[in-house]
């Protein structure tokens, strides 16, 4: 028979692996606390047209990079409906604030959510068709405050703070106002004046977007346009006065926090609906060309265009795969094992029977260990010594010998393998002595 291997593109996470993304998502997960999110789950897949809408029929995510079906109706009472994995996870949360009236109760909602997303893209180093993220979004009436710059700055602030306690180095804020939707008819009609003479000139993708969307011709990666499109306009002299002066007081907010930024006019960023505040964090270590460590920006008009009220927005998505490749290339570069959150724990003890007899009791002292909140593994009676002493090295702090003796008198023979130290300790001192 052949063998089954996963799809292209992803990838099993096995427990050598998957402690790191618990001791990431577990320092998400506090930040996330700590500054006032609540944790959504929705849906992985959802209706076509809601990433249609709301990514853009233009982006490559939306015109490429989908998994589609036709979802056939079970029953008279269903009807057939286009569904789609979902490639990204914003569209999903605004759907869901629409949907169970979030925006009714008046308070802003700050949501946070980690899960997978799909895009059918041509895998690499940190390109992957599934792939985990971290994400939150800021969303509300206006009268809640979304629309505020000091939300722009403590989402930033907040990511600053992130990696920075998660230990990335050398981390790049990119930041960019891509103006409101007003902001952008003018600047789109100011790019597409300056495509037109030099549109022949760009790859055949550019050429389209030039005439249907323009401003994906600034986030297009074809090495020979790249002239060209650096000198085309720029955005920061189409911004309106509001965009212009809510854009400054982001800038003045992150100066007051000391979060350092660079301002890199041609990040439009590869969805639709972004407004004003867009940005990206990106690392020199451990990606390659896939550099970008997160994404995200202002939304203004997102929930509108998928039905619902007015609900000025802002989020951001960190991909999971690429911290973790970075944290794990940085550890590498320092060739340390100690650094902090990326660090795999030792068990603190392996019981090792001492013959199959011995079985039983070391089960029952291994459930009485751990009811004292010890983390134990245990061996088999038919181990030789050598290999408890070999597996019990490799994965805990301690071994605990349990032979007819020890059995006998209650009294353990305690190995601790940093020191080399060995001694007698009563059953009772056990975990006492362990801790
Ligand atoms: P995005 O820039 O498309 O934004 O994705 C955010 C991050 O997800 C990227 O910076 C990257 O780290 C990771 N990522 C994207 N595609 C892949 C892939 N194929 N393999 C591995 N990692 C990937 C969004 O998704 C927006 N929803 C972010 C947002 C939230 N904007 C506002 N709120």
């Amino acid at each position: 028979m052949s063998k089954i291997n996963a799809p292209r593109g992803t990838a099993d996470t096995l427990p050598q692996e998957s402690w790191k993304w618990q001791a990431v998502e577990r320092i998400a997960r506090q930040a996330a606390t700590l500054y006032h999110f609540g944790e959504i789950r929705t849906p992985i897949f959802e209706a076509t047209e809601l990433f249609a809408r709301g990514v853009g029929e233009e982006t490559d995510i939306v015109s490429k990079e989908m998994y589609t079906w036709e979802d056939r109706a079970r029953a008279q009472s269903e009807k057939a409906q286009s569904l789609t994995l979902r490639p990204e996870s914003t569209a999903g949360v605004v759907r869901a604030y629409i949907e169970h009236k979030l925006g009714e109760t008046g308070q802003l909602q700050k949501l946070y959510y980690i899960g997978p997303q799909f895009r059918r893209e041509r895998p690499q180093r940190g390109r992957y068709r599934q792939f985990w993220q971290i994400g939150a979004e800021v969303i509300g009436p206006q009268s809640s405050g979304a629309e505020s710059p000091l939300r722009d700055a403590e989402v930033l602030e907040m990511l600053a703070s992130l990696l920075n306690e998660l230990g990335i180095r050398d981390w790049k804020l990119e930041l960019n106002s891509v103006g409101s939707a007003e902001d952008r008819v003018r600047y789109n009609a100011a790019l597409r004046d300056a495509l037109q003479p030099v549109k022949h000139l760009l790859c055949e993708d550019n050429q389209r977007r030039a005439d249907t969307n323009p401003l994906r011709v600034l986030d297009s990666k074809d090495e020979a346009d790249q002239d060209l499109i650096n000198a085309l306009p720029k955005i920061a002299d189409y911004l309106g006065p509001e965009s212009g002066a809510h854009f400054a007081q982001v800038l003045a907010a992150l100066d007051a926090c000391e979060v350092p930024y660079n301002l890199n006019p041609r990040l439009v960023r590869g969805l639709d609906y972004y407004t004003r505040t867009t940005f990206e964090f990106t690392v020199t270590t451990g990606l390659g060309t896939q550099n970008a460590l997160l994404g995200g920006g202002r939304y203004d008009g997102l929930s509108e265009m998928l039905g619902g009220p007015k609900a000025p927005g802002i989020g951001f998505a960190i991909g999971e795969d690429r911290l973790i490749l970075t944290l794990q290339a940085q550890a590498e570069a320092d060739s340390i094992s100690t650094a902090s959150p990326f660090t795999a724990a030792k068990l603190d003890a392996y019981i090792a029977p001492l013959g199959l007899a011995q079985n039983s009791a070391a089960l029952a002292l291994a459930r009485d260990l751990r009811a004292a909140g010890l983390t134990v593994e245990v061996g088999d009676g038919t181990f030789k010594l050598r290999k408890s002493f070999d597996t019990a090295d490799a994965l805990a702090r301690h071994i605990i010998l349990l032979g007819e003796d020890e059995a006998a008198t209650n009294i353990l023979t305690v190995k601790t393998f940093a020191t080399g130290e060995q001694k007698k300790v009563k059953r009772a001192k056990l975990a006492e002595a362990l801790a």
